[in-house]
């Protein structure tokens, strides 16, 4: 996947990959914080059955179409994958909620010209969007080509957004890819797939069990997921929420995360490891994150051996040229919590396995 996002370990992912191990029979790598589904993509080409989980949508279709194999997805009522995308770079420009909002014609809707999308590719996103849905009325898609197709209308809506990054604002100049005509691809999918199961929500919902392997990688910094992705998450929901402000962000406190607060990080994530089943936790963190490495080492090692490994330099995420040459390198690490099997008493036993995921996919 092309775009960037904010604490992708995508850099990172070989040294990653060496802890996770070999999968034992039956057991799952449980990605609680998937974001672009890069160490889950990981795990499942050693072979785990993974879960992922991501409390925005447009996070879990993203890291949902990594794992799609090319015999779950042919396409057979449009006649195959390449001519599903075709039609929809052909789709005829309609004027619709990214038109009106994030172009220059959010002038006329609302008195201040959002410079996201030229007027042509809002107009283009606006229509694949509706023929993606339409298919899925019809029919003509099942559930996982229709997440492949907003995934690879997120990567081709990424390559001409006029953003430095996220979409937390435009840029007021226009750049030069923002000027291309947008256009869809085909991704490689895998050979084969592996048993993939994919909720949205908290990541205090997600089901796992002793066996299983999970991985946290919350968010270390104030910087809040659900507006700095605004945009994908309309065009996952295609819904036409109220947008606000200069930079039009639909409503996202409601998702706002606790891990992003320096007041609550620490108590949030010390929680987070207590609840879960599985016996081996692998965290990411960064050493500029809000929990420093000395309290997360005094929390954790309650709950189990807490050791620490440092995964080199990672360059930092650069929202422009000016913080750039000014930033220096996040130091990122890996932590590994090795904890005796807890056995929930039988009441929170029957709470955990009651959770209905929002969004599940599961196949063999
Ligand atoms: C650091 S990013 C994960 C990056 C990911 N490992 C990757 O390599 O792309 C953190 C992710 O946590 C998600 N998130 C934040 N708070 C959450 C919560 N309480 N439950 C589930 N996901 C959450 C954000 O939406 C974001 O995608």
């Amino acid at each position: 996947m092309s775009f960037r996002y904010i604490g992708s370990k995508s850099r990172l992912i070989s040294q990653i990959a060496r802890y996770m191990g070999p999968p034992e029979h039956g057991s799952f790598f449980v990605d609680g914080f998937c974001g672009t589904g890069v160490v889950a993509e990981a795990a499942a080409e050693l072979g785990w059955n993974v879960r992922i989980n991501d409390s925005l949508r447009s996070a879990v279709i993203s890291a949902g179409a990594r794992l799609i194999s090319a015999d779950q997805a042919v396409f057979k009522k449009l006649g195959g994958y390449s001519k599903a995308i075709a039609k929809l770079n052909a789709a005829k420009p309609k004027h619709g909620f990214m038109w009106r909002e994030y172009s220059p014609a959010s002038m006329d809707t609302c008195g201040l010209e959002r410079r996201y999308f030229t007027q042509d590719n809002a107009a283009r996103i606006d229509a694949m969007r509706a023929l993606i849905g339409e298919w899925v009325e019809a029919g003509d898609v099942d559930e996982v080509e229709e997440r492949l197709l907003i995934a690879d209308l997120f990567g081709a809506l990424n390559r001409v957004a006029n953003i430095a990054g996220t979409f937390g604002c435009f840029l007021s100049k226009w750049t030069n890819q923002s000027q291309e005509k947008i256009a869809m691809r085909c991704r490689e999918l895998k050979e084969s797939g592996v048993r993939v199961e994919a909720t949205v929500g908290d990541v205090f919902d997600v089901p796992n069990s002793a066996r299983d392997l999970v991985y946290l990688d919350p968010p270390y910094t104030k910087r809040q997921y659900a507006s700095y992705y605004h945009i994908l998450e309309t065009v996952a929901l295609d819904d036409e929420p109220h947008v606000e402000g200069v930079a039009g962000l639909r409503p996202w406190k409601d998702l706002a995360s606790d891990f992003c607060y320096k007041t609550r990080a620490l108590k949030t994530l010390s929680r987070l490891v207590h609840s879960l089943r599985a016996q081996k936790v692998l965290l990411s963190y960064s050493s500029e994150g809000h929990i420093c490495l000395q309290d997360m080492r005094a929390e954790l090692s309650k709950i189990g051996t807490f050791t620490m490994h440092p995964l080199g330099a990672i360059g930092r995420y650069r929202p422009n040229k000016v913080a750039s040459s000014a930033a220096s390198d996040v130091n990122e690490f890996l932590v590994v919590v090795d904890r005796p099997v807890v056995q929930l008493p039988e009441e929170q036993s029957k709470i955990v396995n009651a959770i209905k995921p929002v969004l599940v996919e599961s196949f063999a």
